[in-house]
């Protein structure tokens, strides 16, 4: 019998020990076919292993969101400073050219809007296989609320999703959302992120938390963190740092891009810790210096 405590004697995470090498950069993704390998150099650099995903799918839940009033002229221009433009179908068709060359990762799953208590009751998938690959998708995210009212239909979407993403090739991002009443403890991003690992989930998105290296350490696949509420930049560079020297492979960031005062800036400072190894002081000084260009 599973015990649901486990965790807690959960210790060992063997720092010193890397990855398996399996012949592919990506982190447990080197048993996988040429396609899904394919995708999964568009989401991740081959060069660094890393990724600055930006998300901009808050609307599906949110509506009208602060900087997301227009994504045609709020987040259109600030693509070419990402890898992978995360969004609804519906956000992409309408409003970023199809003459992209990012990689798309698609916001696959609904759940209850801003108006319900708990979102994770309408938990579901949103869109098939089918208009994912028309759309030419590099990866389906997928919402789960492990813990949540609705950790049954997101899992159970996970693992639908996972299925068909291996019938074509396509990785599932594997999105932990953390309902109103669940902590943002190590212990439990520990769980959540390696369930959805478990279940299927070629590379997972997470929050950044106390002892991240733990949950980077036992997540069997790359890890990013979003950003989460709008932060002062300094922060928000100092958080993707640390996240990046714990074992973080990118961020999924939102607000703390698009809500920035200079958000083209703040994307390519982002993209400088991520890709270039700057430090959290060096790349505020960088953001400051094409802020004020
Ligand atoms: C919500 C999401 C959002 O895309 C995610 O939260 C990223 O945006 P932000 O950095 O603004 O938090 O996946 O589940």
């Amino acid at each position: 019998m599973a015990d649901a405590v486990g965790n807690k004697a959960a210790k060992d995470y063997h720092f010193d020990v890397p990855a398996p090498d399996q012949g592919f950069f990506a982190r447990g993704l080197g048993h996988t076919d040429w396609g899904m390998k394919n995708r999964i150099s568009r989401l991740f650099s081959p060069e660094t292993g890393n990724t600055v995903m930006l998300a901009f799918d808050h609307g599906y839940i949110m509506g009208s969101t602060a900087g997301l009033e227009r994504l045609d002229v709020t987040i259109a221009p600030l693509c070419e400073y990402a890898d992978v433009l995360m969004g609804t179908r519906g956000a992409i068709r309408s409003c970023i050219p199809p003459t992209t060359k990012k990689a798309i990762c698609l916001r696959a799953t609904h759940d209850s809007s801003v108006l319900f208590e708990d979102m994770s009751l309408g938990s579901g998938l949103a869109m098939d296989m089918e208009d994912a690959l028309r759309m030419n998708a590099a990866a389906l995210a997928i919402q789960c609320f492990v813990g949540g009212a609705g950790e049954r239909d997101s899992l159970e979407a996970l693992c639908r999703a996972a299925d068909a993403g291996y019938r074509y090739g396509v990785p599932v991002l594997g999105v932990t959302a953390v309902g109103k009443e669940m902590a943002r403890t190590t212990q439990y991003f520990l769980l959540a992120t390696r369930i959805l690992a478990e279940l299927g989930a070629s590379a997972v998105k997470t929050y950044y938390c106390e002892d991240f290296e733990k949950v980077a350490a036992s997540c069997p696949v790359p890890i990013v963190i979003a950003g989460g509420k709008k932060l002062p930049e300094a922060e928000a560079l100092e958080m993707a740092w640390r996240a990046m020297s714990e074992g973080a492979r990118g961020v999924d960031m939102g607000r703390n891009i698009f809500q920035s005062e200079h958000p083209a800036a703040m994307c390519q400072a982002v993209a400088a810790v991520v890709h270039r190894g700057f430090d959290a002081k060096r790349a505020y000084e960088y953001y400051l210096e094409l802020a004020n260009a």
